[in-house]
């Protein structure tokens, strides 16, 4: 069952989402060379648990972090490490969840840590835009392959393609709510979006081919070739008009970083 939400459960996921995209705003701002992936989850969970909210990842399903935070060659799952130390040149992907007053919010973005290369970058800057064209499609009346079939167009006419394993999915007083969200396909098809659903909307896109593999730690997924990935998402509902971003920042964090 899809649920469909009032304006005033919409405006406390607002307060949810909105205290994710102030984390991810302030993890983008430490992103450096020499900081562990362990020292963002520890800033991530202070900040989450000082404003009286849940880090929605820790314990789910054994997870052991409030963050994910996945560099290069890694897709997303990544286990935050004090061991993990970022370096000049990497893409880190950082996702952040949380639950504030029984509702949730999930976001993700992919920074560049100092210089990268030039594909590197144009990976990250067609990921978002992939996520943005998507979110454009968020009306009532549309269907939520519509969503999957944007996200693949764009990706592909790159050269990039999308990860098919992993999909993103409703939310609301679960972090995981039908329906799941693919981000490829043809359009037209699956359940016709209505105003009040909420979606995590999370294109995965791989530089190189889209298999993926799930290393021996039981979370961190990666590219089966080898090439960057890299991971953009936002909690998203839909109106009578306009979607509404629950997770935009006020600052966008890669222009702050
Ligand atoms: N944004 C991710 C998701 O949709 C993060 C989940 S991490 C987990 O599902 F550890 F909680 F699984
Ligand atoms: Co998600």
């Amino acid at each position: 069952m899809i649920v469909c939400r009032s304006k005033g459960e919409i405006d406390r996921m607002r307060e949810a989402g909105r205290l994710v995209s102030e984390v991810l705003t302030e993890l983008a701002a430490h992103v450096a060379p020499g900081v562990s992936t362990g020292d963002l989850d520890a800033l991530a969970e202070r900040r989450i648990l000082q404003a009286g909210a849940t880090p929605a990842f820790k314990g789910y399903h054994g997870y052991p972090a409030a963050i994910c935070a996945s560099i290069n060659d890694e897709i997303i799952h990544g286990i935050p490490s004090g061991r993990r130390l970022l370096q000049e040149g990497d893409i880190v992907s950082i996702d952040v969840g949380a639950s504030l007053d029984g509702y949730f919010g999930d976001s993700a973005v992919t920074l560049p840590v100092g210089q990268v290369s030039e594909k590197a970058a144009t990976l990250l800057r067609v990921t978002e835009e992939a996520l943005i064209k998507a979110i454009e499609r968020v009306r009532p009346g549309g269907r939520v392959s519509d969503i999957g079939h944007t996200v693949q167009q764009h990706v592909e006419s790159y050269g990039f393609s999308v990860v098919r394993e992993f999909v993103g999915h409703g939310i609301g007083q679960r972090m995981h709510e039908e329906p799941q969200v693919p981000n490829y396909g043809e359009p037209g098809r699956g359940p016709r979006l209505s105003q009040g659903m909420v979606l995590a909307i999370e294109p995965m896109v791989n530089a190189g081919k889209p298999a993926v593999k799930v290393l021996a730690d039981g979370w961190t997924a990666v590219t089966r070739d080898g090439s960057l990935s890299a991971h953009f998402e936002h909690t998203v509902a839909v109106t009578a008009g306009e979607p509404w971003i629950l997770t935009a920042r006020e600052v966008p964090a890669a222009v702050r970083h």
